[in-house]
C-alpha cells in the first residue's frame, strides 16, 4: 500500500496508469470504522485500484470544539487500510489542498441550507469545497459516500452534474451496529449510559409513528432533537445525547 503525502506525488503516479484502468476514490476524515470499510470493499470489488483519502477538513467544522475533539487513530486506519487491500491513501495536509486558505468555496444556495445545514452554519460550503478539490486531485473513475450522510451525497452528486465533473459518485446503504445504531466515528464519544440509549433514535425513526408524537418520543427518552423532517422521500434526524450530535435517516 502506498501512502502519499504530497499531492504532487499523486499525480506523477496517477499519470502513469493505464488510461482504460479503473479507479475507485473513497474520502474521509479517518478514525475508520466498518461503515467506512464498507465503501472501501464496495470500491474495490468495482474497481482494478481503489485509493482512500484521510483529511480531517477543519472548513466543514462549524464548532471549533468539534473539530478539535475529533478522534485521530492514524495508526489504525493505516493498518485497516492495508487489511482491507487499499492501493495508495492520501494524507495531504491543510497547506496542500487549501493553498488559496479557503478563499475559493463551492456554495449550493437551497438544500444545503436545510436539515444539517441550518444548525451548522457553513458546514456544507466546508464539505463541497473539499470534495471538489480531492475530486480533482484524485480524478477517480467511481467515487463512493455513505447513505449515513445522505444529505451529503446528494449535495456531491448534484455537485458532480452541475459542473459536469468526470466521476461517477456512488451511494452504499448505511452499516449499522446490531443494536441498529449508525456505525459513526463519533459513537466513541459517547458515555456508557448515553451508548445504551442510542438505538433508540434509530428505532423511533423507523417506527410507525406522527412526526410530533417521534419528537416526543425521543425527548422523554432524554434526546435533545435538532431535528426531524420528511424531505425526497426519507425521514431524517439529528439528536444530541450529552455533547454528541447523532444523524441518521431512513427510507420512507
Ligand atoms: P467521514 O465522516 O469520515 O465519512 C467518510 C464516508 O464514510 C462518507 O461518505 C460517509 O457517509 C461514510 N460513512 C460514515 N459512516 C457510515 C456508515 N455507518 N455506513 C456507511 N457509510 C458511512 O463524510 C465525511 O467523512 C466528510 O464529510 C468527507 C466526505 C470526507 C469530506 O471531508
Amino acid at each position: 500500500m502506498l501512502v502519499i503525502k504530497n499531492i504532487q506525488d499523486w499525480l506523477q503516479a496517477h499519470a502513469s496508469r493505464e488510461s482504460n484502468s479503473t479507479l475507485g476514490f473513497v474520502p474521509t476524515m479517518g478514525a475508520l470504522h466498518k461503515g467506512h470499510l464498507s465503501l472501501v470493499d464496495r470500491s474495490h470489488r468495482e474497481n482494478d485500484t481503489t485509493i482512500v483519502s484521510i483529511f480531517v477538513n477543519p472548513t466543514q467544522f462549524n464548532d471549533p470544539k468539534d473539530l478539535n475533539g475529533y478522534p485521530q487513530t492514524l495508526e489504525a486506519d493505516l493498518s485497516s487500510l492495508e487489511n482491507a487491500g487499499v492501493d495508495v491513501v492520501l494524507l495531504p495536509d491543510y497547506n496542500q489542498v487549501y493553498p488559496d486558505d479557503y478563499r475559493y468555496k463551492i456554495i449550493e444556495s437551497e438544500f444545503s441550507q436545510k436539515l444539517c445545514g441550518a444548525s451548522r452554519p457553513g458546514h456544507f460550503d466546508g464539505v463541497l469545497t473539499i470534495v471538489m478539490k480531492l475530486l480533482n486531485i484524485v480524478q477517480a473513475t467511481h467515487a463512493y459516500f455513505g447513505e449515513k450522510d445522505y444529505q451529503q451525497y446528494v449535495l456531491i452528486k448534484e455537485m458532480a452534474e452541475a459542473f459536469f465533473l468526470r466521476t461517477r459518485i456512488v451511494s452504499c446503504p448505511t452499516i449499522r451496529e446490531d443494536d441498529g445504531l449508525a456505525c459513526s466515528s463519533r459513537n466513541a464519544r459517547l458515555k456508557s449510559e448515553e451508548r445504551a440509549l442510542a438505538p433508540q433514535f434509530y428505532k423511533t425513526l423507523t417506527q410507525k409513528l406522527s412526526m410530533a408524537a417521534r419528537k416526543s418520543q425521543l425527548e422523554s427518552l432524554g434526546f435533545k432533537v435538532d431535528y426531524l423532517e420528511e424531505f425526497k422521500n426519507r425521514r431524517f434526524g439529528a439528536v444530541y445525547l450529552g455533547k454528541v450530535r447523532l444523524i441518521d435517516n431512513v427510507a420512507i
